[in-house]
């Protein structure tokens, strides 16, 4: 907070103050040419209702007072000048903060007893599985969906399709350390953009998807500037054996980058390229964490 913002709220918070007391003084003092105490002010309504001059009560008076003084207190003691940190030194970040620490204690030593495990023999753990689904739902559900069965560009986890590998240390790795799946534009590699059409139709017959033929078989030829990352028959380059490049498998029918398949989302993914991004947790959740979350992953395919 800048220094002028700081004293801008001090000083309003004081005067607001000083403002409340002068009032209930103002108001509680009999002024000149006024009724007596208990006279009738004059004014009269419904021919007998009568106000007469009566003062506040004492202890009503009291409370405005002792509100006053509470507040002062209040102000004392916690932040409430601008920059003034109040005397108990309290703030919302050490309050959540030790809260956390305290969280931490309580549950770290059961991931830790949970992260002994085996990741196959954890699966099978019904309550380990259960925490494993809140934390899913927590820092996984908003791109792989809250049943963990993905979206458009996000992969489904519940499946036996993989990108980067479905053994338990694969599926640790891609929590642990993130993933990057990349392809670069490719129209000008297969000799130009009139070649575009006859490839995507040939990556849709792989899959057995419908496809003209006859640009199928023009477009086979041209698969060799694929053939690098998906693989000579188009199966994907974990088939391949390489566990990093995440080229997906065009031959099994389940497509990342659309909603079944479509010779328009191939063709874009030719011209334009497609890339993913599975961010890294191991900084974000710990290690025992990520172990319990991998257990949790490969149940879904393995269900025991
Ligand atoms: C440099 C490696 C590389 C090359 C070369 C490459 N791809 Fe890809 N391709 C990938 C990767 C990696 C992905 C996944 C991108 C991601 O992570 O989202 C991908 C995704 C795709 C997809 C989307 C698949 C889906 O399930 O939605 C299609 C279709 C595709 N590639 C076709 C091709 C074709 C056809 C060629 C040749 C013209 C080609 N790729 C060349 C690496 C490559
Ligand atoms: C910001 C979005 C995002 C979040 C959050 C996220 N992921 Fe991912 N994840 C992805 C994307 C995108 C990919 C695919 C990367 C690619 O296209 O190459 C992926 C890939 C994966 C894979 C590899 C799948 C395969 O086929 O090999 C696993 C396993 C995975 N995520 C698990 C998780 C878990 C567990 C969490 C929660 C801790 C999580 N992800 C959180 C976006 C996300």
């Amino acid at each position: 907070m800048s220094s002028f913002w700081s004293w801008f709220i001090s000083i309003i918070a004081v005067l607001s103050f000083i403002g409340c007391y002068l009032m209930i003084r103002w108001t509680s003092r009999r002024r000149a040419g006024e009724a007596n105490e208990g006279e009738v002010t004059g004014h009269t309504w419904d021919e007998d209702l009568q106000e007469l001059n009566n003062p506040l009560p004492a202890w009503w008076l009291w409370m405005f007072y002792i509100t006053i003084v509470f507040g002062l207190v209040y102000m004392a003691l916690y932040p409430a000048l601008g920059r003034f940190e109040g005397i108990f030194n309290w703030s919302q970040k050490d309050q959540y903060e030790a809260e956390v620490a305290a969280a931490e204690a309580r549950f770290a030593p059961i991931f830790a007893a949970y992260a002994k495990q085996p990741i196959p023999q954890l699966a099978g753990d019904a309550a380990a599985m259960r925490a494993g689904q809140r934390l899913f739902l927590n820092y996984c559900a908003q791109c792989h969906g809250s049943s963990a069965t993905g979206a458009v560009g996000f992969p489904n986890l519940t499946d036996e399709d993989w990108l980067y590998g479905g053994t338990p240390e694969a599926i640790k790795t891609s929590i642990l350390k993130g993933r990057q799946g990349m392809m670069p534009p490719m129209a000008a590699a297969l000799g130009g953009d009139e070649n575009v059409e006859d490839v995507a139709h040939y990556v849709l017959s792989l899959s057995g998807a419908p496809h003209d033929a006859a640009k199928a078989a023009a477009g086979k030829a041209k698969f060799g500037a694929c053939a690098g990352c998906h693989g000579p028959d188009g199966k994907g380059s974990l088939a391949m054996g390489n566990p990093i490049m995440g080229a997906p498998n065009l031959t099994d029918g389940v497509w990342l980058h659309s909603n079944g398949p479509s010779l328009e989302a191939v063709m874009t993914a030719i011209r334009e390229g497609r890339s993913g991004e599975m961010p890294a947790h191991e900084a974000l959740l710990g290690e025992d964490k990520v172990h319990l979350l991998a257990a949790y992953v490969y149940s879904l395919s393995h269900n025991p």
